[in-house]
């Protein structure tokens, strides 16, 4: 299996409940490995460059706000395989439909206030993690 790097977020939902230790826990018990992190408040203007491909999608105005409401968490993801399996950690999107066990099964309560962010392709990941770190800022 390759090793990987991936993009996660620790949504507002999150922040907001004091939940980031809880998380950041089951991906580190899991095996994934932090090699960056930082907390952001996001402004419209970046969470709408970051979701541009979302930007004709009705829940896009609705979402920016949402991501906008309190600080989220960028964490730069590292281990084999590391988008598909951190993708199957959080489970589905929508947390009604993600299996038991999982990071929004567990802990997100609505479409978008779903706990968690994750690259979901290669590209996506080199693009996301760029997106919130310069090269200096990952520790490998
Ligand atoms: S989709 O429908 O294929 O675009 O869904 P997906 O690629 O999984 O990601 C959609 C992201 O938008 C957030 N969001 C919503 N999705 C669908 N419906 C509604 N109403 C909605 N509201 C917000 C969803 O949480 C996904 O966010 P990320 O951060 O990518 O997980």
């Amino acid at each position: 299996m390759p090793v990987e790097r991936t993009l996660s977020i620790i949504k507002p939902d999150i922040t907001k409940k004091n939940q980031i230790g809880e998380i950041i826990n089951i991906l580190e018990k899991k095996g994934l490995r932090i090699v960056g992190m930082k907390m952001i408040r996001l402004t419209p203007q970046l969470a709408a460059a970051f979701y541009q491909e979302h930007n004709t999608k009705p829940f896009f105005k609705g979402m920016i706000e949402f991501m906008c409401s309190s600080p989220v968490v960028a964490i730069c993801l590292e281990g084999e395989n590391a988008i598909q399996f951190n993708r199957k950690i959080m489970g589905a999107t929508n947390p009604h439909e993600a299996q038991d066990g999982t990071i929004r099964k567990i802990y997100g309560a609505s479409i978008d206030a779903n706990a968690i962010h994750g690259s979901d392709s290669p590209p996506a990941a080199a693009r996301e993690i760029n997106f919130f770190f310069k090269k200096e800022e990952i520790f490998s």
